[in-house]
């Protein structure tokens, strides 16, 4: 068995209004959701066996997007933690699932251009206790910051420092051995009240234990807010390979650049500037669409002309302009008067907006 532990728990306040009914990991990035990326990601690296971490209010919403597991030939085991109270935490509460076996860590908020499964073989045959995958970046503060010597071993690991020791932020994945679960019991809560996994690093760290830095060279995003989701969903965008419609689902249209195009959906009289996904069963007419769109199964957009934005299923948009948006599941919009406005919407579920 190799395992991996996703943490798909946490309060996900910067993400509200969606996860006020949602749970963040479930968000669709290029109309997939962000946690099933994430288990292609672990199929690949050939991972069969994950832990997933759910809150006890949002659980069965990640229970009900990932099944058993069987899509991506991999058993899933969900783990409930009592309250978001960190990283470490989360890693204590899954300490009978992972029992004495080394894992894999996955964010379920992150997503990453890397190909996991020869560092992780080189893991498994070697005897770090731990290995960190690491990213260049240009404002540290917000996140957590690794100082690597020239073995490549991390030194020291500082949680969102105000003055940062390097450039090198921790993302959301690592790769443990059994000695994490010791470091953990010698950590107490920081400042802000939860169990951090830095701290258990340093922890090893300091214990003579060897933490290997993998500084990556693909992208890197988590999705912790509308920004970063809005980013994420243009680089996969980017990304996807590109699939010429078929048949007469575009009369009158333009298609330019990478654009997907759902079954059973139809674009009349518009113009779509990829990278753009539209999803089954949608409907678009007299619209501009793209670059960088997303839009969900079951919309319907009409005279609308949307940029940088991602659209969840069933939404019902007419006569909005939109950038940089999230509109959530089933809203609908609709503007009485044409104008030029340009609106930039974050929407709940189910949200009705009509303007002037
Ligand atoms: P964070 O984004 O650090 O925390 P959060 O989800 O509570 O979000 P916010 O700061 O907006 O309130 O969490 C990173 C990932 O780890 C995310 O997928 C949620 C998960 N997580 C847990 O599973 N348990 C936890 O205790 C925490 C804090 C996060």
């Amino acid at each position: 068995m190799s395992k991996a532990l996703v943490l798909c728990g946490g309060a996900g306040t910067r993400l509200r209004p969606f996860t006020f009914a949602s749970a963040k990991q479930v968000l669709p990035v290029a109309n997939k959701p962000i946690v099933h990326h994430i288990m292609e990601k672990l199929a690949l690296a050939g991972i069969n066996d994950a832990g997933v971490i759910i809150s006890p209010e949002k659980g069965s919403i990640v229970k009900h997007c990932l099944g058993g597991g069987d899509r991506w030939g991999i058993s899933v085991t969900f783990i409930e933690q009592n309250r978001p109270a960190g990283l470490a935490h989360a890693v204590a509460a899954a300490r009978e699932f992972l029992g004495e076996c080394p894992f894999l860590m996955y964010l379920g908020d992150n997503l990453a251009e890397v190909n996991l499964r020869d560092y992780w073989q080189d893991f498994l045959c070697g005897s770090d206790d731990a290995a960190a995958f690491l990213k260049e970046v240009d404002d540290p503060r917000q996140f957590g910051v690794a100082v690597i010597a020239d073995s490549g071993r991390l030194i020291k690991v500082v949680e969102k420092p105000a003055a940062p020791p390097g450039n090198l932020a921790l993302t959301g994945i690592y790769f443990f051995r059994k000695t994490i679960h010791g470091a953990i019991s010698r950590t107490k809560p920081s400042q802000r009240g939860e169990l951090e996994i830095t701290d258990a690093i340093q922890s090893l760290i300091d214990t003579g234990g060897s933490v290997k830095g993998h500084v990556m060279g693909g992208w890197w995003h988590d999705t912790g807010s509308v920004e970063d989701i809005l980013q994420a969903n243009s680089v996969v965008l980017k990304s996807m390979e590109h699939r010429p419609p078929q048949g007469e689902a575009c009369p009158f249209s333009t298609l330019e650049g990478p654009v997907i195009i759902g079954e059973g959906s139809r674009v009349m009289q518009s113009l779509i500037k990829g990278p753009v996904i539209i999803g089954d069963r949608v409907t678009v007419k007299n619209s501009f669409i793209g670059p960088d769109v997303s839009v969900g199964d079951s919309c319907l957009l009409d005279g609308t002309k949307i940029e940088n934005t991602i659209i969840m299923h069933g939404c019902n948009l007419a006569g909005v302009t939109l950038k940089d948006s999230m509109i959530g599941s089933c809203c609908s919009t609709h503007k009485r008067n044409a104008g030029n406005g340009c609106h930039r919407l974050v929407l709940g579920d189910h949200s009705h907006i009509a303007m002037d």
